[in-house]
């Protein structure tokens, strides 16, 4: 029988620098698409595919996250005092019941793969999904789950890919597939980004991953890679000499929120589609774009 996957980690103690001075004092997780911080949509991505624990590898400064997905006391009896129950239970649904939120903190900033092997202790050698909250993956079927899916009809770990322009190779992990790949394939080796003309293919990791319980191993018997830092890439070509792991074409849009103009496109798209917004913002787009 398959391992059902029910434990997502969500590395979330980095510094944010591409968004200072946003970024000083909050969480870069924490930055609004139009009303919901990036961090809520992952988590929301993870529970609609049947994510219930989800663990977040946080650092000292990020004490916004732990608040944004517990219980406000006080809010909650103000909007209740005061009617207002759509907002009240807008808030109490942010983490439904069933859903179990756990921190671990990340001690020092040794990397993404250092991150993951925080949360061993808590997974323990289950299988895991990894998400990022930086990539905003818009999907009518949740990308997660179309990873699920892939994870149950093959057992094999699976990593969300998309094609990218070969000039932007290093600023991705890089997958090795078969020619033929399209849809989803078999990866065969995985780089962290590499240039241009070491790249193995155009298909590059996007922030989601499903992976095998034997990940944490092959994590903590890593040395600093690209950077400097523990690359969870590294870890994955570790493992894929032992286990196979399948790369993914996701059915959606992925909006790069870690980088400024991914973070307008994403506040663009997503206010256009805003159900009380998208009109009026519609029309005040149109106007604008006319008049510059
Ligand atoms: C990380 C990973 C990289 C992956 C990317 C996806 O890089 O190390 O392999 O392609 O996320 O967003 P980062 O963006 O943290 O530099």
């Amino acid at each position: 029988m398959v391992q059902p996957i029910t434990k997502a980690i969500f590395p979330v103690a980095g510094l944010g620098t591409r968004f200072l001075p946003a970024t000083k004092a909050n969480p870069k997780e924490m930055l609004p698409i139009v009303d919901k911080p990036l961090i809520q949509y992952a988590v929301e991505e993870a529970i609609s595919s049947g994510i219930t624990e989800l663990i977040f590898v946080t650092s000292s400064s990020k004490r916004a996250i732990e608040d944004h997905f517990d219980t406000n006391f006080e809010l909650e009896y103000r909007l209740a005092q005061q009617g207002k129950s759509d907002l009240l239970d807008l808030v109490q649904k942010i983490v439904p019941k069933g859903v179990d939120c756990i921190y671990v903190r990340q001690p020092q900033a040794l990397g993404l793969g250092h991150a993951v092997l925080c949360a061993r202790q808590v997974v323990g050698d289950e299988p895991c999904a990894v998400l990022l909250a930086d990539d905003l993956i818009d999907c009518s079927t949740p990308c997660l789950k179309q990873m699920l899916n892939v994870y149950h009809e093959t057992q094999a770990s699976v990593i969300a890919v998309e094609k990218i322009a070969p000039e932007d190779s290093d600023k991705y992990g890089i997958i090795a597939v078969d020619k033929s790949f399209k849809g989803q394939g078999y990866i065969h080796s995985i780089v962290e980004k590499p240039k241009m003309q070491d790249a193995p293919s155009n298909f590059a990791v996007v922030g989601r991953y499903l992976l095998s319980g034997k990940i944490f191993e092959h994590l903590s018997r890593l040395t600093p890679g690209r950077g400097g830092e523990i690359q969870l890439t590294d870890a994955i070509a570790s493992l894929l000499k032992e286990e196979k792991a399948m790369g993914l074409i996701f059915d959606g849009t992925r909006f790069d929120c870690g980088s400024k103009l991914g973070y307008m496109q994403a506040t663009i798209t997503l206010g256009l589609r805003h159900p009380e917004l998208g009109n009026d913002f519609r029309s005040y787009l149109k106007e604008t774009v006319e008049s510059f």
